[in-house]
């Protein structure tokens, strides 16, 4: 049992970020209530289970459940903490989309009490914590909020965005840094009291700004990055000149360490996290746009090459290794192989045989009449054009020297 000022916390939003978080604190003794719009979530945690796919998450709600300590529901109740973690994906135009968030702080409003402390934990535009203390306020004239009277407010509010690993989410929520941006250095220092219940490496507190920029700036450094890999691809095309071994010697410079590239950039991170902040400088955020651009712009370029390769067959037979946006997981959210997959059956390229060992059922914008999720030896059997999309470990170990005979679009580099 932990020694804490918290005696309840209330977690908004049960997937993939928030009921890992609520489960770890309520193995750390405190009663936790989860809060989730989905019906389906929220009986099934109640039930000591879990509706997503995590490793060991299952065992820790199971035990948190059944000790007592975590419950879930639909409706907010009085809580000394409120942790949202709901989703944040961009609309139309790349616009970030915060209406999630507005209206899970609308709903807990109503319940707020002096003293409670307010955390987003969403991934977030900047400046999006100052308009959850403004929403608070408008509906609770009785309180005082940081962005009104700042130290002296009745209720304390901060930002402390999420940067844990899906496969990884349980060690990493306790292992990982954190970055805690307060409205005022006493709302950080009281998110940090709550954050060091279970985090066992550094809670490093900053403004609230700040740390809204610092978790969009991770993923659009990765994406800047990545953009550069897939561009050097493009340009070694055009020049005849193989990019892998090219990229081997360049990054034999001490100081030089150029990433892979793909078929494009997927999941529902580093794929969209970028946008906001262009959307917040659309002037200035000049290469991080471009970087956006080019990534999205590779499947493209992969589906151009099957469709030459494809042309030179009476009846091409295309193996698309790979669905999934990463290597050996299961999640195909915004996955560029899954685009290039659909534009391929949509194109009648030929007949076309999927691999991808994670999971067990094409999605349904993938089924048609000449389309097959097969075995890796079953798609080596009949394919004459095989494009690898995601690095699967299963891939890897594959000896090119095996497909002699047949052409290979090595998007990923597997085989290089
Ligand atoms: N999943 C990740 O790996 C990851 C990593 C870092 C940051 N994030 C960020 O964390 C946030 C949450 O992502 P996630 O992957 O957990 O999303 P998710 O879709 O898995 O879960 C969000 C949950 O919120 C619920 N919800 C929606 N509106 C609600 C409301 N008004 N009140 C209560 N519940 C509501 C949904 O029903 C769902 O269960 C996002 O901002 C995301 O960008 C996610």
């Amino acid at each position: 049992m932990y020694k804490t000022a918290f005696n309840k916390v209330s977690v908004v939003g049960l997937g993939y970020i928030g009921l890992p978080t609520a489960a770890v604190i309520a193995s750390r003794g405190v009663e936790v209530v989860g809060v989730d719009v989905s019906q389906h979530a929220v009986d099934t945690i109640n039930q000591g289970k879990i509706h997503i796919v995590e490793p060991d998450l299952d065992m820790l709600v199971q035990s948190a459940v059944t000790t007592g300590k975590l419950r879930a529901t639909i409706e907010p109740e009085p809580a000394d903490v409120f942790l949202i973690a709901v989703p944040t994906p961009f609309s139309e135009g790349f616009k970030p989309d915060v209406s999630y968030i507005e209206t899970a702080v609308k709903k807990i409003a109503p319940v707020l009490q002096k003293g409670n402390l307010v955390i987003l934990e969403s991934t977030s535009p900047v400046g999006t914590t100052e308009k959850i203390s403004e929403w608070m306020s408008e509906i609770r004239a009785d309180l005082s909020f940081p962005h009104q009277n700042s130290e002296q407010a009745d209720i304390h509010v901060a930002h402390c965005p999420e940067r844990v690993l899906p496969g990884y989410v349980i060690q990493e929520l306790v292992t990982n840094d954190r970055v805690i941006g307060g409205l005022t250095p006493q709302c950080a220092e009281k998110a940090k009291d709550l954050y060091q219940l279970f985090v066992k490496a550094n809670c490093i507190v900053t403004d609230a700004r700040t740390a809204e920029m610092a978790k969009l700036t991770e993923n659009s450094f990765r994406d800047v990055n990545i953009a550069f890999a897939n561009e050097l691809s493009i340009v070694c095309d055009k020049l005849n000149i193989n990019v892998w071994e090219l990229i081997n010697l360049a990054n034999r410079h001490p100081r030089v360490n150029i990433l892979k590239p793909g078929p494009g950039v997927g999941g529902h991170c580093i794929a969209v996290d970028p946008w906001f902040i262009v959307d917040s400088c659309p002037d200035e955020a000049r290469l991080i746009r471009t970087a956006r651009e080019v990534n999205d712009s590779k499947p493209e370029f992969v589906i151009n090459k099957i469709r030459k390769v494809a042309e030179a067959f009476k009846q091409p037979k295309i193996a698309l290794l790979g669905l999934a946006f990463k290597a050996d997981i299961d999640d195909l959210r915004e996955s560029p192989a899954v685009d290039i997959a659909q534009k391929v059956i949509q194109e009648k390229l030929g007949d076309v045989l999927i691999v991808e060992p994670h999971i067990k059922e094409l999605p349904d914008k993938l089924q048609a009449g000449h389309v097959k999720l097969v075995s890796l030896v079953d798609s080596f059997a009949a394919a004459n054009v095989i494009v690898t999309l995601t690095d699967h470990s299963a891939f890897k170990q594959v000896k090119p020297s095996i497909l002699h005979e047949k052409v290979i679009i090595d998007a990923r580099g597997i085989w290089e």
